[in-house]
Formats: C-alpha cells, sequence, structure tokens
C-alpha cells in the first residue's frame, strides 16, 4: 500500500465539476461580477467548500469565465478559489452536449427506445475525440495544482478520463472520483462504442476511490470493470486491482445543506413568491414538482398519471392544482427540446380538455428560480418526485426540509433518496400510471395524523446528513486507501 505525508482531512482540496460554482459575467459598470451556478453539484458542494482551503476547477462556460482562466479568483466571502479550463466553444459541444448529455446520460439513466436509438456513426467518434481532449485538458489544469499534494474530487460523467490522465501526469496524486448519476447495468453499458466504454471505466479506475450514490451502481460498475483484461476484481470486498494499485468501490449518498435552503426560505423575495403560489392554489389542494426539464424526471408520465387521477377521481375536478416549477436544461440535444416540447404540449392538451374558466388543472412555469421552489416547497399538499431513473434526487429531500404543512411525498422507487426516504413516503414504479394516480389520490386524502408522521419522518431523514458528512466520508476512504504514513 503506498502511504502519503498527511491525512485527507488536513491536505487541500481541489475539485473539478463541469459546472463551476459561478459564472462570471460583467456587469455595467463593466466589473465582473460572479453568479451562482445551478444544479445539486453546485448546491451540495458549493456550501461545504466555501469553509475549506479549496480550489474549484470548471469548464469556463462565459466570456467572463474566459478572462478569470487561467489564474482563477477568490470568491468574495469564501476560502475557496476557482479557476477555469477554456475550452474551445466546438469542442465543448462534442464534449458537452454530444458525449456527456447527448449520450452517458442517455446510457446510465436507461433513457434510450432501443429499438431506435442510440445509433453511433461518425459524429459521433467526433465528439468523443472532443470528450477525450477536453477531459485532458481538466487534467491538465488539475496537474498544475498537484504541488501540495492536495485531494482531487473529480466529478461526474462528464469527467470520466481524468482520474487516469491525471494519473499519467502525476502518479502519486490522490483522487477520487464521484458519480452523481446512477451508473449503467454491465448489459446496456455495452450499448456504448466498445472504445468508449472501455475508456471510460478505465478512465474512472485512474481513481482510489469511485464513489457512487448507491452500492447498486458501484456494483454495476465493478461488472463491467470485471471484463476489462488486466484487471482484477473482487466484488465482494468491493475493490479493484489495476497496474499494481488498489481502487476501492464505495458508496457515499449525498445530502442537501438546510441551512442554505432555510435562508432562501427566509428572504423578502421567498414571502412575496409564497403569495404568489398562494394565488395559484387558491382553496384548493395543491400538488408540486420540481425539476430540471429533462426526460429522465419523468415528466411526461407525472402529467399523463394527473389526467387519470382527473378521469378516475372526477371528484378532484376543479379542487387540485398541479404546479410544475421546472428550470430548462441542456437544450441544446435535440432529444431534450423535444421532450420539453412534448411535456408543454401535453399540459397544454390536459389543461384544455379539463380545464375552466376559473380552474387550470396543470400551472406549468419554465424558469430557472431556486427561490420559488423554496417558496412553493413551504406549503404544498403533496409532492410528486417519479424519476424512471436518479442517482439521488435532492428535491425529494429539500421540500420535506421547508414545507410546513405536513406534505406528502410521492417517491419514485428507482429515486436514490428512496433509500432514505421510502418508508416515509408513498412509493411508486414510476412507469406505472394507474399505480402513480392512485399514490396522488391518497396522498391529497391522507388523514392528518399519518400526513404529520410522514413529514416528521421525512424531515428527519433528510436533515440525518449533511454535505459535510458525506464529504468526510469520502476523504476517509481515501486514507484507509492511501493511509497517512505513521
Ligand atoms: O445530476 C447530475 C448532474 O450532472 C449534477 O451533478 C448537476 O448538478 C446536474 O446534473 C445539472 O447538470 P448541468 O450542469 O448539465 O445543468
Amino acid at each position: 500500500m503506498v502511504t502519503t505525508p498527511h491525512s485527507a482531512m488536513e491536505s487541500s482540496l481541489v475539485v473539478a465539476s463541469n459546472r463551476g460554482p459561478v459564472r462570471f459575467e460583467r456587469g455595467e459598470d463593466g466589473k465582473l461580477v460572479a453568479h451562482r451556478g445551478s444544479g445539486g453539484l453546485v448546491t451540495v458542494l458549493g456550501g461545504v467548500l466555501e469553509r475549506d482551503d479549496a480550489t474549484w476547477v470548471a469548464a469556463a462556460v462565459t466570456e467572463g469565465d474566459r478572462e478569470v482562466a487561467p489564474r482563477g479568483r477568490k470568491l468574495e466571502g469564501a476560502a475557496q478559489r476557482v479557476r477555469y479550463v477554456d475550452i474551445p466553444e466546438e469542442r465543448y459541444d462534442g464534449y458537452y452536449n454530444g458525449i456527456a448529455n447527448g449520450i452517458l446520460w442517455f446510457a446510465h439513466h436507461y433513457l434510450w427506445d432501443i429499438a431506435r436509438t442510440p445509433t453511433f456513426d461518425e459524429r459521433t467518434e467526433h465528439d468523443w475525440a472532443d470528450y477525450v481532449e477536453a477531459n485532458r485538458a481538466f487534467a491538465r489544469a488539475l496537474s498544475v495544482e498537484a504541488k501540495h499534494d492536495p485531494i482531487f474530487l473529480i466529478q461526474d460523467y462528464h469527467l470520466t478520463l481524468v482520474p487516469q490522465l491525471l494519473r499519467e501526469m502525476v502518479p502519486d496524486a490522490r483522487i477520487l472520483h464521484f458519480s452523481h448519476t446512477p451508473f449503467a447495468g454491465r448489459t446496456y453499458l455495452r450499448t456504448l462504442p466498445v472504445d468508449m466504454r472501455q475508456s471510460i471505466l478505465r478512465g474512472m479506475l485512474g481513481a482510489d476511490v469511485v464513489g457512487f450514490q448507491g452500492r447498486q451502481w458501484g456494483e454495476n460498475f465493478l461488472l463491467s470493470a470485471r471484463e476489462l483484461e488486466d484487471v482484477h476484481v473482487d466484488i465482494r470486498a468491493h475493490r479493484a486491482d489495476v497496474d499494481g494499485r488498489q481502487v476501492q468501490i464505495r458508496s457515499f449518498p449525498v445530502a442537501v445543506g438546510a441551512q442554505e435552503i432555510q435562508e432562501a426560505a427566509a428572504t423578502d423575495r421567498a414571502k412575496r413568491l409564497r403569495s404568489q403560489v398562494e394565488k395559484i392554489r387558491g382553496d384548493r389542494k395543491l400538488l408540486l414538482r420540481v425539476d430540471r426539464l429533462e426526460p429522465s424526471k419523468n415528466i411526461l408520465r407525472g402529467f399523463l398519471a394527473f389526467e387519470l387521477l382527473l378521469q378516475k377521481h372526477r371528484e378532484w375536478r376543479g379542487d387540485v392544482v398541479f404546479l410544475a416549477l421546472l428550470s430548462p436544461s441542456r437544450e441544446e440535444v435535440p432529444a431534450y427540446r423535444d421532450y420539453g416540447a412534448d411535456c408543454r404540449a401535453t399540459a397544454d392538451r390536459i389543461n384544455a380538455t379539463y380545464g375552466k374558466e376559473d380552474w387550470t388543472p396543470i400551472v406549468l412555469k419554465v424558469q430557472e428560480d431556486f427561490t420559488f421552489a423554496v417558496a412553493a416547497y413551504d406549503r404544498y399538499d403533496a409532492m410528486l418526485v417519479n424519476p424512471v431513473h436518479d442517482g439521488m434526487n435532492l428535491v425529494a429531500m429539500e421540500g420535506p426540509v421547508v414545507n410546513t404543512s405536513g406534505g406528502a411525498l410521492i417517491l419514485s422507487r428507482n429515486a436514490g433518496a428512496f433509500g432514505r426516504l421510502g418508508r416515509h413516503s408513498l412509493a411508486i414504479n414510476p412507469f406505472d400510471l394507474s399505480e402513480t394516480a392512485e399514490a396522488i389520490n391518497e396522498a391529497l386524502l391522507m388523514p392528518e395524523e399519518d400526513r404529520t408522521r410522514r413529514a416528521r419522518g421525512l424531515q428527519r431523514s433528510a436533515l440525518a446528513h449533511t454535505p459535510a458528512t458525506w464529504l468526510a466520508s469520502q476523504l476517509r476512504a481515501i486514507d484507509e486507501v492511501r493511509p497517512p504514513s505513521p
């Protein structure tokens, strides 16, 4: 076992993710202003790193970011420094839209309509070359940070090749790769072109610790890695031996930062938005969903299940509003755009069929507004979280942390969050419209005592873990694989 002078807990941290904690834009006065990035990864890591001696390396997405790259900048009010990797626009398109979100996202969430998609061709080869080069650019930027022997925390499916590339540049580096998504099963992963699949597996095995949201995805990874030549896998020990190194495969389920949500809920803007939500609800029951607008979230089936509820339980017509807060996501990828259009058309059709002058069954808001979501969390009667597959799903935890009215949670068995919240929620198979419609009915009719008991359980379970404990467990795992020298 290779030892190291410092324990991971005492080491500085270098995080790498595609999206950074902030993006820089020039304000009217000509100064560069930092705007908070969006998405679950930033929410989880942003809070916990603010207090640490950390450098965050991300892809430049704005002109402002490009100006800040590669020297980086300290964030106001935080110990953290951010640096950007300037990837040429065309290459970024192949890497982010083409491979990461156009292919890998679909693989890990089982999203293909397998009789027709995917098909791989020259375009894929071109995009794959961009993905490789973008990962190489990240590895180079990280190698510059290696002087003080930090812990490298590489995030997600965008950067699967980075651990191996970085190890070639800095052989003793302590590296952890973490996937915020599920990881495709062995058979499904074999859909990928063979070179892409093997490169991804070998790339991730460049880390000392490969982390997932849940044990089942670590096992999927190991079952695929077992097929690689010269890699010895011990599934029971959650371990792979590669090039004379030991790689541990572990699960580190993420948690929400309660403080950040509670602070957002206490702002004046949140108060104003709460009255807007109350106006939308009127004297009806409120069913809520909050999601990025993309296919893994299963928004379309959510609307169809709601329609089924209105058909099977006619008494709800006029007495329930379904508020869907959806933030635009990855609109450059045609499949996401088409899915978004289908969702809007379905909501319009349902509203035209069942709506009345004084009642719109589905109120759809497509906007990027975290505070609006937090305001809506306050008093929903039921919240629908029905992803087809999901690494964790932070919304399922954020809602119960804020909700003050004993709101019920209808939760997909395929969301990572189900492991924590399942027993307090109404469980659904996300593909089963009848089960989902009945769960909505049950949630809306749930007696007070049952609601309160479940809501307390949801809140307790959501708050039992924090982003800080999530990070600490990863650092402990690094110390186990690369123990500090005595
Ligand atoms: O859930 C996977 C994930 O990559 C998160 O880690 C991230 O916060 C989210 O999707 C948003 O993705 P994007 O940066 O493409 O908007």
